[in-house]
C-alpha cells in the first residue's frame, strides 16, 4: 500500500468501527432506560452470569440476553441505517430491471420494521431473538442485516458483537440510566443513524449485590 492508501485505511477501520458501536451502545442505554422490564432481566443476567467482578470475552457465551438486548436495538436504531449500491451491468433483481449505472438504496431502517417480517415491529422485545428468526427460516435472511450482507459485509461484525456486549454488560452492570425528562430521543439520519439531541440521562450507580 502507499502511504495514503495505508491512511485511508486505517481512517476507514476507525471511523466505521467507532462511530457505528458508540451509536448502537447509545440507542441501546435510551431502549434500556424507557423499558424498564428488559433492563431487570439484563441486570439480573448480568448479576448471575458475572456479578461484581469485569467481564471478560469467556463471557460471551453465557451473556445471551445481552446479545439479544443488542440485536433488538439495532433492528429498531440500525446504527447504519441505509446502504447504496450502483448496477455495474445491466441485471434483473425480483422483477424489476435494472439497467447499468443504476443507483439503488437499501434501507435497513426501514425492512427491519416491516410487519411483513417482524411482528409487532416498533415495539422494543429481544426475546424475539431467544430463537434465531433467521435460522429457523422465520424471516428471510436479508430481512435483518445491521452488518450489511454479502461481499461488503461489515468486516468488524463479530468484533462489533464482542465489543458491544462487553460494554453494554460493563455500564449496565454498575450504572442505572434514567433519561432526563422531556428529553426526546430523535434519529438523525446522517450517514449514521445518530441520536439527533444526543441521549440524555442521569446516572445512578446501582446498588452492589453483596
Ligand atoms: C455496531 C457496529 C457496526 C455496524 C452496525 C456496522 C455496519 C456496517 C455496514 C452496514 C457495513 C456495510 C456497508 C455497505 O454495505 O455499503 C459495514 C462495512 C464496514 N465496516 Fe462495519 N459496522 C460496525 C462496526 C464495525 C467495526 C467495529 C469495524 C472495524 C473494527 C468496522 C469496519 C467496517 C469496514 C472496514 C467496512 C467496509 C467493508 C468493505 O467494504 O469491504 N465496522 N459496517
Amino acid at each position: 500500500m502507499s502511504d495514503t492508501q495505508l491512511r485511508d485505511e486505517v481512517m476507514t477501520l476507525f471511523l466505521a468501527g467507532h462511530e457505528t458501536t458508540a451509536i448502537a451502545l447509545s440507542w441501546t442505554c435510551y431502549l434500556l432506560s424507557e423499558n424498564p422490564c428488559v433492563e431487570a432481566k439484563l441486570v439480573e443476567e448480568l448479576r448471575t452470569v458475572v456479578g461484581e467482578r469485569e467481564p471478560t470475552a469467556d463471557d460471551l457465551p453465557r451473556l445471551r440476553y445481552t446479545e439479544m438486548v443488542l440485536k433488538e436495538s439495532m433492528r429498531l436504531y440500525p446504527p447504519v441505517w441505509g446502504i447504496g449500491r450502483r448496477a455495474v451491468a445491466d441485471c434483473e433483481i425480483g422483477n424489476y430491471r435494472v439497467t447499468a449505472g443504476t443507483n439503488i438504496f437499501i434501507f435497513q431502517s426501514l425492512t427491519q420494521r416491516d410487519p411483513r417480517f417482524f411482528t409487532n415491529p416498533d415495539a422494543f422485545d429481544p426475546e424475539r431473538w431467544r430463537e434465531d428468526p433467521v435460522r429457523s427460516g422465520k424471516i428471510p435472511r436479508f430481512a435483518y442485516f445491521p452488518f450489511g450482507g454479502g461481499p461488503r459485509v461489515c468486516v468488524g461484525a463479530s468484533f462489533a458483537m464482542l465489543e458491544a456486549t462487553l460494554l453494554l454488560a460493563m455500564i449496565q452492570q454498575k450504572f442505572h440510566l434514567d433519561l432526563m425528562p422531556g428529553h426526546l430521543a430523535e434519529p438523525l439520519a446522517s450517514v449514521t443513524l445518530r441520536p439527533k439531541h444526543g441521549i440524555r440521562v442521569t446516572v445512578r450507580r446501582r446498588a452492589s449485590s453483596t
